[in-house]
């Protein structure tokens, strides 16, 4: 007999395809995302859960007596409430490595746009404001041979650090949990504590992985040590950064802008300040969004969910589940 799989998204038909040939399928075909209620009483039959974002906690684990595995369609697993998991046996599972160059794309689209303020111009010449005369109002600043610091030197980390390094010419400090020596000798960065890296860098790009040590990581402390001058980045998750002292930092001069994809409440509440801020570059939480990276990321999550309950070993199970 197969076993039941519940897919709470709309996936590739080949990878729905590929999952059909093991499990039975039970999924979410509406237009709308589904409410917690409605995904709750899919669990009573489900062995394997597909997901991206769902919160995987103790009630939900109530609801799932058969519930074996949970693979998520990310990299960050964050909606995963490992202690719950584990006390079931719950296998936990994500897609690691085939985001990480999109990712770090979309640093190098954050930091290029903040410096060069595109958005900001962009509105400027389609609401008809482009003067003869303007220059030095449209002035931004230079990206290569500025000074970058990481937090947070993953492989995504190390492939924003090799655009930054080779690409621009940046130079590119890193703060980690543990060292990186190989990076260091093969891309050339540095390691430097938090707070140096932050009195250093002319950008600060935030990466760490959203765990229980690094949530508001980055606060009023951490802003005040930034040059007045410097460009916070966050693709990490919104509940690293403190929003309301980057709120204030920003409206106070104590950074110059910031680049985010994050933030603590998504999506962002229309009355939120951040989006009447010209010196805030805000994207929709789009760092793995390519067509390409978004399948392969499906297609892994869907193997990763096959192995779980087929007997094999999956390829990528959440580390603290092991
Ligand atoms: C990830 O994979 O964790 C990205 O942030 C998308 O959620």
């Amino acid at each position: 007999m197969k076993p039941t799989v519940f897919i709470d998204r709309q996936i590739p038909a080949e990878v729905e395809a590929f999952i059909a040939e093991h499990c039975i399928i039970d999924k979410w075909d509406e237009k709308t995302p589904m409410t917690r209620q409605q995904l709750l009483l899919k669990m009573a039959s489900a062995n394997g859960l597909l997901t991206a974002g769902a919160k995987i906690d103790a009630e939900l684990i109530e609801h799932a007596p058969h519930l074996k595995v949970v693979s998520s369609i990310s990299v960050g697993y964050n909606h995963f409430d490992l202690e719950a998991m584990r006390t079931r046996g719950i296998i936990g599972t994500n897609t690691p490595h085939v985001l990480n160059d999109t990712v770090a794309d979309l640093a190098l689209a954050l930091i290029l746009g903040t410096a060069r303020r595109v958005a900001e111009l962009d509105r400027y010449v389609k609401d008809g404001k482009w003067k003869t005369g303007d220059g030095v109002k449209l002035f931004g600043k230079d990206v290569h041979h500025a000074k970058l610091g990481i937090i947070g030197m993953g492989r995504i980390g190390e492939a924003v650090a090799r655009r930054a390094r080779f690409g621009f010419d940046m130079d590119v400090v890193y703060y980690n949990r543990s060292r990186k020596p190989e990076a260091e000798e093969q891309l050339g960065v540095r390691y430097f504590e938090l707070n140096d890296l932050l009195a250093y860098s002319d950008f600060v790009l935030l990466l760490a992985p959203l765990t229980p040590e690094t949530v508001k990581l980055i606060g009023a402390t951490e802003f005040k040590l930034m040059k007045p001058s410097a460009i916070f980045i966050n693709i990490s998750r919104g509940q690293t950064v403190d929003e309301q002292a980057l709120i204030e930092a920003l409206e106070q001069g104590t950074i110059s802008a910031a680049g985010l994809d994050v933030f603590e409440k998504e999506p962002i509440e229309a009355d939120h300040p951040f989006l009447t801020m010209a010196n805030v570059l805000t994207l929709p939480h789009i760092g793995s969004a390519t067509s390409d990276t978004r399948f392969d990321m499906a297609m892994l999550a869907a193997q990763n969910l096959v192995n779980a309950l087929t007997g094999q070993v999956p390829p990528n199970v959440v580390d603290e589940l092991l």
